[in-house]
């Protein structure tokens, strides 16, 4: 069976006075029915507008490209606005980092769900499927809670109603483009546990967006970490955080916050410099200015992702089974 989303050679380009923006660069991903895939990378990288692709969002000047875009076996590649509106929200939902600009401060909690829920699916916007579904996402007194208006609740509380609202619509993917960055840590952990165990009920695909690798682990099957535009690492989330290949994954795990350690991010590991703005074309690898382990090779042209073993991917020359460990093995070989 295909996977509920596969997406190949996704390009996006935006034409800015400084030059032809590539926000994504030809970026490769999948999701599987009842699969949580996490997409990671600083800020800049590419993975809200990879995100906006998927739900046909992008800008009006933005110029997408891709070999395919599939969402259960049909194309995303030129929908009409009418077709957008059938799969937006019905079967494909998004959850956004703060709640606050999804729901309307005029009217209560109740009336906005009961509101959407009744455009995507109108036989669940009944109110006591509405209670029972606040109930399940770990709201107490829901019925008190749907008479209220959106300020008189809790941030976290706001990020609940959201998801069960989307949860309400049924959709077959859902993805939640940092749904936890605007809340306190521990209702951070709250909230994706919540997704997470959601999600495994419900055979639903979700896609979580982050910028903190630390916050995917124990909820994601599939990490695919971003670097200016590119998936530069991608695999099982074990083997990624247990064994990270490339340069910026293994950055980034340096800033995973020590277990036991209350609020405040204790920085381990940094990784000098910022993303870059992504303007023409590359010319060596993405993450060559950053990157301290880079060598004389990393400057000859873009770097393709390579296969070190089954299921994962990196796009780094230097890994075992890139491109300069098969020049070396070449080295020693008599010709
Ligand atoms: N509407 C836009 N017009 C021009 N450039 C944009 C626009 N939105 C985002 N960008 C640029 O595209 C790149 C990727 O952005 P984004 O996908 O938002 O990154 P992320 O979500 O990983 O932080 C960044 O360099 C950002 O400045
Ligand atoms: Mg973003």
């Amino acid at each position: 069976m295909a996977p509920l989303l596969d997406i190949r050679s996704l390009r996006i380009s935006i034409p800015t006075h400084g030059g032809l923006l590539h926000p994504v660069r030809g970026v490769d991903l999948s999701v599987e029915r009842g699969e949580t895939l996490a997409i990671v990378g600083e800020s800049g990288c590419g993975k809200s507008m990879t995100a906006q692709a998927i739900l046909g969002l992008l800008p009006r000047n933005a110029r997408l490209s891709a070999e395919r875009v599939d969402f259960d076996g049909t194309s995303l590649l030129n929908l009409s606005t009418r077709q957008w509106r059938k799969i937006r929200g019905r079967r494909i939902a998004m959850i956004f980092q703060d709640p606050m600009t999804a729901f309307d401060p005029c009217y209560r909690m109740g009336d906005q769900i009961a509101e959407i829920v009744r455009w995507h699916r109108p036989e669940s916007a009944n109110p006591r499927v509405i209670a029972d579904m606040l109930a399940r996402v770990g709201i107490a007194a829901p019925d008190d809670r749907l008479g209220q208006y959106p300020h008189q609740l809790s941030g976290g509380l706001r990020q609940r109603m959201m998801i069960a609202t989307a949860l309400l619509c049924r959709p077959d993917l859902i993805i939640a483009d940092e749904p936890t960055t605007a809340l306190d840590v521990t209702i951070q952990t709250q909230i994706l546990k919540l997704l997470a165990d959601l999600q495994k009920e419900t055979s639903v695909g979700l896609v979580v967006i982050t910028h903190d690798l630390g916050v995917v682990a124990g909820i994601a099957d599939r990490i695919a970490v971003m670097y200016g535009g590119e998936v530069v690492e991608a695999g099982a989330a074990d083997a990624v955080l247990g064994d990270p290949r490339h340069p910026y994954t293994r950055g980034l795990l340096g800033c995973i916050p020590t277990p036991g350690e209350t609020g405040r991010r204790k920085t381990l590991g940094y990784i000098p410099g910022v993303v870059p703005r992504p303007i023409g074309e590359l010319s060596a690898c993405n993450f060559l200015e950053r990157c301290a382990c880079a060598e004389a090779i990393c400057r000859e042209g873009p770097v393709a992702l390579i296969t070190p073993s089954e299921g994962r991917a990196v796009r780094c020359r230097l890994v075992e089974g890139g491109s300069r460990a098969q020049e070396r093995r070449r080295e020693v070989q008599p010709a």
